[in-house]
């Protein structure tokens, strides 16, 4: 693990850091001289890929020591907490709810929505004491629910839910939560779930989406850190914006 000394330097957690919204988010952030902690779950990037004062832990939504251990490493960073951002998440395997086993549901809840209740165990109390901003990631599935995606579309929506009770909840803490609902963005993740929908042609699917092409992570990276930084708006907890979706 490597850190940096500087209370000065504004820290953020980014949980699922290994990701390829995470690693945006990351890389943004630590360009600009934040300090990050950063969570893995199975794969624990390069130091090449780490830029910047990054310090990694694994964190895994279903492992009580691993809230532990992000509590332990938040508790041992040296300045103000700024801000969170909730990137971890699954996908479903795309199949009718007829035909998704229940351990399917249970590890697709965990993931997208139970991780933000992980996070929350594990950084309540410092966020509480620096008054930070947290910025969880859901999707446009959270409320466009679509056939054969049962257990992503439940626990988006599950995550938008927890996001409205904890922003009411810590509202007196000076805490803000809030979530941005991305619709595909072009990464690894969009590619694996067209190739469980059977998707041959992504040229052309891409094409009928609203805007004739899939987001960008990093444009998606920069709308997160935005709303969670930035100081026009300070004012907005407990809201829940779509992104690249119409409604
Ligand atoms: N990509 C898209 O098109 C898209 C669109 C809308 C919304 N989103 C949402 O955006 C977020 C980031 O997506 P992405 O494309 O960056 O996905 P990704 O590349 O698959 O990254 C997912 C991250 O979550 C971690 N993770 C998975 N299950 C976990 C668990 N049970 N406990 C702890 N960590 C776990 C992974 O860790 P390891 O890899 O180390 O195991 C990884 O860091 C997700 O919430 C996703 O649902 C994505």
């Amino acid at each position: 693990m490597t850190s940096h000394p500087s209370a000065s330097v504004p820290l953020a957690v980014v949980t699922g850091g290994s990701g390829a919204l995470g690693t945006a988010i990351r890389s943004r952030l630590t360009e600009s001289g934040w300090r990050v902690i950063a969570t893995y779950r199975t794969r624990r990037p390069e130091p090449a890929h780490s830029v910047g004062h990054t310090t990694w832990v694994r964190f895994d939504a279903a492992d009580g020591t691993s809230t532990e251990a992000l509590r332990e490493a938040v508790t041992a960073q040296p300045g103000r907490l700024h801000a969170v951002f909730a990137c971890v998440g699954a996908p479903s395997s795309k199949r009718p709810v007829a035909e998704t086993p229940l351990s399917e549901f249970t590890a697709v809840h965990e993931a997208n929505a139970l991780s933000l209740v992980s996070t929350w165990h594990a950084v309540a109390d410092r966020a509480r004491r620096d008054s930070t901003a947290v910025l969880a990631v859901g999707s446009d599935a959270g409320q466009a629910t679509r056939a054969n995606n049962g257990p992503y579309s439940a626990a988006k929506a599950a995550l938008e839910s927890l996001v409205t009770t904890l922003a009411k909840e810590e509202h007196e803490h000076g805490v803000r939560v809030n979530l941005i609902a991305p619709s595909l963005i072009d990464s690894p993740l969009a590619a694996h779930v067209m190739a469980l929908k059977g998707v041959t042609d992504p040229v052309e699917y891409f094409a009928r989406l609203p805007w004739g092409r899939p987001l960008v992570l990093d444009e998606v990276a920069a709308a997160c850190i935005e709303l969670a930084t930035a100081a026009h708006w300070s004012y907005v907890t407990g809201q829940i914006y779509p992104l690249g979706a119409l409604r």
